[in-house]
């Protein structure tokens, strides 16, 4: 089963995507996080991407897609969770066309719906663990009293250099503009499922669970 977690920052796809592959034994693939990796190992593309993501731009299609394709060919799982990918009709096209090549189907896209208040809010509140990518919410999931992860015991949080307002309000705008007519594409293949991305993070867990359920 292959499926989209599609939202704005701070939605809920990273954290979402965590569960179904530590539950399911699904592979995420979140473009987010390879840039970062790409960023943080100094390499020629890391280079040229952190300023634009810094300021909270997209980065171009190019890139992306082709970040994606390199993982297609490796070990996927029981499905694959695609996270913030795709976030243009041209990501959706490529996406679409390698599938196909891979023999591969999407099964459902889920679009997880969250007000733009309560994304500046979890946002501004994040930190991952530095170790094991756990992320905590200084509102809704603090890192323990104790200083420590809970899942790995790191003591280390790293905050994200686009976490910030300004970022943030150009992040938010990306996506009205570039991510979100990916709603209707994926609606007009019958492939759409909205989910309320409001609530525990348990409460947004089961209504997924329900959505894979029938997909
Ligand atoms: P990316 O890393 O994809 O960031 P994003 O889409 O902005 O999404 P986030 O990771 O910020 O949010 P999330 O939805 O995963 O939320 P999370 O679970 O962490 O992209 C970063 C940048 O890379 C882009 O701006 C762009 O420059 C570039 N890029 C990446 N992909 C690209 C592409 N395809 N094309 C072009 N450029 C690309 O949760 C957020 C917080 O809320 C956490 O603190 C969490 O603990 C908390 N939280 C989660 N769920 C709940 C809940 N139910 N209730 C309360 N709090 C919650
Ligand atoms: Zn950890």
């Amino acid at each position: 089963m292959n499926i989209i977690l599609l939202g704005p920052p701070g939605a809920g796809k990273g954290t979402q995507a965590k569960i179904l592959c530590e539950e399911r034994g699904m592979v995420q693939l979140s473009t987010g996080d390879m840039l970062r990796e790409a960023r943080t190992s100094g390499t020629e593309m890391g280079k040229k991407v952190a300023e634009v993501m810094d300021r909270g731009e997209l980065v171009t299609d190019e890139i992306v897609i082709g970040l994606i394709e390199e993982r297609l060919d490796g070990n996927t799982g029981s499905g694959i969770i695609f996270d913030g990918f795709p976030r243009t009709l041209a990501q959706a096209d490529a996406l679409d066309d390698l599938l196909a090549r891979h023999g591969q189907a999407l099964s459902a896209v889920i679009e997880m719906q969250v007000d733009d208040e309560a994304l500046v809010r979890r946002i501004t509140g994040r930190a991952t663990c530095a170790k094991c990518g756990e992320v905590y919410n200084d509102e809704t999931k603090p890192i323990p009293a104790d200083g420590k992860c809970a899942k790995c015991g790191s003591t280390e949080f790293n905050r994200r250099g686009d976490d910030n307002e300004e970022s943030l309000k150009q992040r938010l705008m990306e996506y009205y503009k570039k991510t979100s007519p990916l709603i209707g594409y994926y609606h007009a293949k019958g492939k759409l499922a909205p989910v309320d991305g409001l609530g525990e993070i348990n409460e947004v867990k089961a209504r997924i669970a329900r959505v894979l359920e029938e997909a």
